[in-house]
């Protein structure tokens, strides 16, 4: 099996969670996109999604998806979204696809986070995958200075403005050993608007495409 059927297993056995009625909250990335494909089978079923990002909204649009407003929606039965690391305790690294900030508003906003893998995302210790953090610009030297005093080295993200129209700055080579303590470090300092540890609120179930199929961990 190739990482992508993986990631579209995992995706399949997501399609478990939905129950009819449900507003779902939906993330970001290619194995989120697997989902909102197979979502599209079972579309009538569901009232309709709240999108992490203007890339998912327009794929859930396409298919005839209803998308609403966050605002518009209230509490969310359901989110389902991807994620770059995860550790047993399901303390996850997130915003390779620069959508952390709204995932994670989405995430806050949901009952129940179903996060969806291949099994290569599963990790001892995070922060082999460099961890996004979502900068308001006049911020970014400060912002960098604060992660070298931390222990990790910062690189901004070339090119990339976000859907909220802010920077990113990856981290790199930082062992994530207290995820919880570290999302509040990071969460104090001024001009970070979102870092992608969701490890105060992580994910309740994670399911895990392996080469024999889906497994939840
Ligand atoms: C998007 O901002 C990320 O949080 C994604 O959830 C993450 O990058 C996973 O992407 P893939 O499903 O493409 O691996």
């Amino acid at each position: 099996m190739t990482q992508d059927e993986m990631k579209k297993a995992a995706a399949a056995a997501a399609l478990e969670y939905v129950e009819s009625g449900m507003v779902i909250g939906i993330g970001t990335g290619s194995t989120a996109n697997h989902f909102i494909d197979l979502l599209a089978e079972v579309k009538h079923k569901i009232d309709a999604t709240v999108a992490s990002s203007v890339v998912s909204a327009d794929r859930l649009e396409a298919h005839g998806i209803k998308v609403l407003d966050l605002n518009d929606a209230g509490t969310l039965s359901l989110y389902v979204d991807g994620a770059d690391e995860s550790n047993k305790a399901l303390h996850l690294i997130k915003g390779g696809g620069g959508a952390l900030t709204r995932e994670k508003i989405v995430a806050a906003a949901s009952e129940k986070f179903v996060c969806i893998a291949d099994e290569s995302k599963l990790v001892d210790t995070l922060g082999k995958f460099p961890l996004p953090v979502e900068v308001i610009p006049m911020a970014q030297a400060y912002i960098a200075r604060e992660i070298i005093k931390m222990g990790g080295k910062p690189v901004l993200r070339e090119g990339f403005t976000t859907d909220n129209g802010n920077i990113i700055i990856d981290v790199h080579d930082m062992e994530i050993i207290d995820a919880i303590k570290m999302e509040a470090d990071f969460n104090k300092l001024a001009g970070v608007v979102t870092v992608g540890l969701f490890a105060s609120r992580p994910a309740d179930v994670l399911i895990l495409g392996t080469p024999n199929g889906a497994v939840t961990v």
